[in-house]
């Protein structure tokens, strides 16, 4: 499974960057919002720092719309830009008219079966089920990455799968677990997931052992 940020934090994207972890970032509108940047400064910023995918969400309420908007971001690197295309009718229209195009797009938004093999066949690269938000409502959002990804391989289709809407380090073993092609996690959660207190403790007891050992026997 690969690993993708869900950021719009150019600093903390440089810094998951630098752990050479990352294969990708997700976008979306609240994350830039929250950068207090412009969409195209932020956009810009994360092509030059992530080598993979990166996903700019369309916020045209018509397919026409979206894919001129599509176009427009695929100029700005065509291997990179994926266009995330809310699911719905018109963005059924938008992800097939893109596809003819050869621009990648990001189904995004994804919260049912249905949703997820519509995306698929009208041609999305990237489909993202958004876990959290269901089990917020009491529904099992990993269930629906399974299911995408079951529905997927089986008609050997070649969809990925992006969980998205991660919230701890939990999700991101069970979407692996699940099969998901790709988790996209935010930052938090990224450095969460490095953190056990007994390699802490373990670093710890070495370092006071080393420091006992006599100095000439350091080296
Ligand atoms: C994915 O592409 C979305 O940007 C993201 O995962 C949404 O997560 P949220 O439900 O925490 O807003």
């Amino acid at each position: 499974m690969k690993l993708f940020i869900d950021s719009a934090d150019i600093g903390e994207i440089r810094e998951a960057a630098g752990w050479g972890i990352l294969e990708g970032c997700t976008t979306n509108p609240s994350l830039v919002r929250k950068t207090g940047r412009s969409f195209r400064d932020c956009v810009t910023d994360i092509l030059a720092v992530v080598d993979g995918p990166v996903s700019v969400e369309a916020v045209s309420p018509d397919a026409e719309g979206m894919v001129r908007e599509g176009e427009d971001w695929a100029k700005l690197d065509p291997e990179k830009v994926t266009v995330k295309i809310p699911m719905g009718l018109e963005g059924l229209k938008a992800i097939r008219a893109l596809a003819e195009r050869n621009i990648k797009t990001n189904c995004t938004l994804v919260f049912s079966p249905t949703q997820a093999m519509l995306a698929c066949r009208a041609g999305a690269s990237f489909i993202s089920p958004f876990v959290g938000r269901l089990d917020d409502i009491g529904h099992d959002g990993m269930e629906l990455v399974a299911d995408a990804v079951e529905f997927i391989d089986g008609y050997g289709l070649e969809t990925e799968v992006i969980a998205a809407s991660l919230r701890h380090p939990l999700h991101v073993i069970e979407a692996a677990r699940a099969g998901a092609h790709i988790s996209t996690i935010p930052f938090k959660v990224l450095k969460m997931m490095a953190v056990h207190p007994l390699t802490e403790a373990g670093i710890r007891k070495f370092n006071e052992d080393f420091a006992q050992i006599p100095a000439a026997g350091r080296q």
